[in-house]
């Protein structure tokens, strides 16, 4: 099977070619320059690469920077994701299209099923809630893989910064009135590669929820990112989202259920703690 990856620079994208190739599956990283809003040359690209399966990694990822600049977070998240949805669908090759949890408004108390109707409140989440739906009409055999919370080597990201916070600082006030599934890239690829096969043959397309199991705050998180550090976990203090205002709101609960995965009899993601445990080994307290 051979995998072509946009955003093969990304904090998801570059594990992701990575993972590949140490596991011996032939892959083609789309080309430092391939800017997915370039509908002719995503077509040009794909036509060339003989992709049995494309990953769309790619996105505009600033939330915040989103508000300011929707029309952008819309070309990228929701043009950018159709333009490739539909040279895969013109060249033969299935997708899977990268998604988030902000698609949903976070007003919910029990996990999100994957057939809720999406809600977004922020421009980052209505731009990619476009970006489903573009992939899931564009006539490709497509799947929409919704993650959360993501961290893993080689990005910015939450858990690497309390690893900083951690040196600088005595003691960081995070918000634990956010609740989520933190998920690692390597824990989302391990989902990508379970579900690809099927999306290529056509049994497992549409909307599936690729997060870890379990469900905590930032600041259970940030704690648990202490701790497996060594440092006292007493040192991450709680705080509200009102005090911690930031241009786009983000979800409350943002817990996705994983009902259509477990129904395609797909092998049980990795918990948060223990995924978070294998994304820093070298950290581990335990
Ligand atoms: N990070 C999270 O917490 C999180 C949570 C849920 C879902 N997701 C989703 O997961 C996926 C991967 O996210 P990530 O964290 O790996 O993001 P990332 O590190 O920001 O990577 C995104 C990549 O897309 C590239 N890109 C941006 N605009 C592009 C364009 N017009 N054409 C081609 N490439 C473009 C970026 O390149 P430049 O850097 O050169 O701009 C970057 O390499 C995205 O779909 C994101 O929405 C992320």
């Amino acid at each position: 099977m051979i995998w072509f990856v946009t955003g093969a620079r990304g904090m998801l994208g570059h594990r992701l070619v990575e993972r590949l190739a140490a596991t011996g599956h032939q892959v083609i990283p789309a080309p430092r320059d391939l800017d997915i809003t370039a509908a002719e040359d995503v077509d040009r690209a794909l036509a060339s690469a003989g992709a049995d399966v494309v990953v769309n990694a790619a996105a505009f990822t600033a939330v915040d920077a989103a508000e300011a600049d929707e029309e952008r977070a819309i070309a990228v998240n929701g043009t950018g994701a159709g333009n490739v949805a539909a040279a895969a669908a013109r060249h033969g090759a299935a997708v899977l299209q990268i998604s988030t949890d902000y698609v949903f408004d976070g007003s919910a108390t029990e996990p999100y099923d994957e057939d809720t109707p999406t809600a977004p409140v922020s421009a980052y989440g209505r731009s990619k809630a476009i970006g489903e739906a573009a992939v899931l009409s564009s006539g490709a055999r497509a799947a929409v893989v919704r993650t959360a919370w993501l961290y893993g080597p080689g990005g910015g990201n939450f858990v690497s910064t309390m690893l900083r916070l951690e040196r600088e600082r005595d003691v960081v006030q995070v918000v634990d009135d956010q609740v989520g599934q933190p998920t690692s890239t390597d824990v989302l690829i391990d989902a990508l590669l379970a579900l690809a096969p099927g999306v290529v043959d056509g049994s497992m397309l549409g909307c599936y929820h690729a997060t870890c199991r379990g469900q905590t705050s930032w600041c259970g998180l940030a704690s648990e990112v202490f701790r497996l550090a060594g440092a006292d976990s007493g040192r991450v203090q709680p705080t509200t989202s009102a005090a911690y205002v930031r241009p786009a709101p983000r979800p409350a609960f943002s817990v996705l259920s994983h009902r259509r995965w477990s129904e395609a009899g797909l092998p049980d993601l990795a918990t948060w703690p223990d995924a978070l445990r294998a994304a820093y080994p070298g950290l581990s307290a335990d």
